[in-house]
């Protein structure tokens, strides 16, 4: 699907095996985010072989119906990320939720687009009971978005995350997938 934010016409569709051949895009959008100091768990920019690595995993989770993936592309460039996933035994009914948006295409309403999307999905193809996240305590953006959508703060766990110098708590939130 073609979407059009603030002028930009971006292409929104589910990751699949396709993008095993696009791992240089998907590099050098995950290091467009360690070069920013993006407050995401990556810490180290990575490598062609790493993200190789990263993403036939993703492809595997994807196709034993555990993981969803919804990409933003502008031409070959990737603008943002959103996935669900199950986690495992007895916690197999919690699906985790990430988000991430390059930098430039930030503000302009696609944040809240992809995570709309993969909450919607997920709930079609993964049925989870409950969505979960976690987010650096200084992330007020992202934990802006998330209210959002309903999700709740249930936890601050005190220095968790290494950033910039500083250990910093990280919060968990989650939100009912009904
Ligand atoms: C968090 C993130 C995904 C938001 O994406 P985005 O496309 O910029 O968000 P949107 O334009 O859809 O805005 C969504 C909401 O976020 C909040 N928001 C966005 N920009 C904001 C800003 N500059 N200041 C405060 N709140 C802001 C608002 O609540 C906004 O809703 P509103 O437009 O109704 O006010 C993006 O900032 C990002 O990728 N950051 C780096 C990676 C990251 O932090 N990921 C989350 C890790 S948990």
């Amino acid at each position: 699907m073609i979407k059009v934010f603030n002028g930009k016409r971006l292409k929104i569709r589910e990751m699949n095996r396709s993008d095993l051949k696009r791992a240089k895009d998907f590099l050098d959008y995950i290091n467009s985010l360690v070069e920013e100091g993006a407050m995401i768990s990556v810490k180290k920019k990575k490598t062609l072989g790493e993200e190789k690595e990263r993403l036939k995993n993703q492809i595997k989770e994807i196709k034993n119906k555990r993981k969803i993936i919804i990409l933003a592309e502008d031409k070959n460039k990737i603008a943002g990320i959103c996935e669900c996933w199950l986690k495992k035994e007895r916690e197999s009914h919690v699906g985790e939720v990430a988000i991430s948006v390059r930098k430039e295409y930030r503000g302009i309403g696609l944040g809240k687009f992809l995570l709309s999307e993969i909450l919607k999905l997920a709930k079609k193809k993964l049925k989870p009971k409950i969505f979960r996240l976690s987010v650096f305590e200084t992330n007020k953006i992202a934990q802006n978005l998330y209210k959002k959508f309903g999700f709740k703060k249930v936890a601050k766990i005190p220095k968790q995350i290494e950033y910039k110098g500083k250990l910093i708590a990280e919060i968990v939130m989650i939100k009912e997938a009904k």
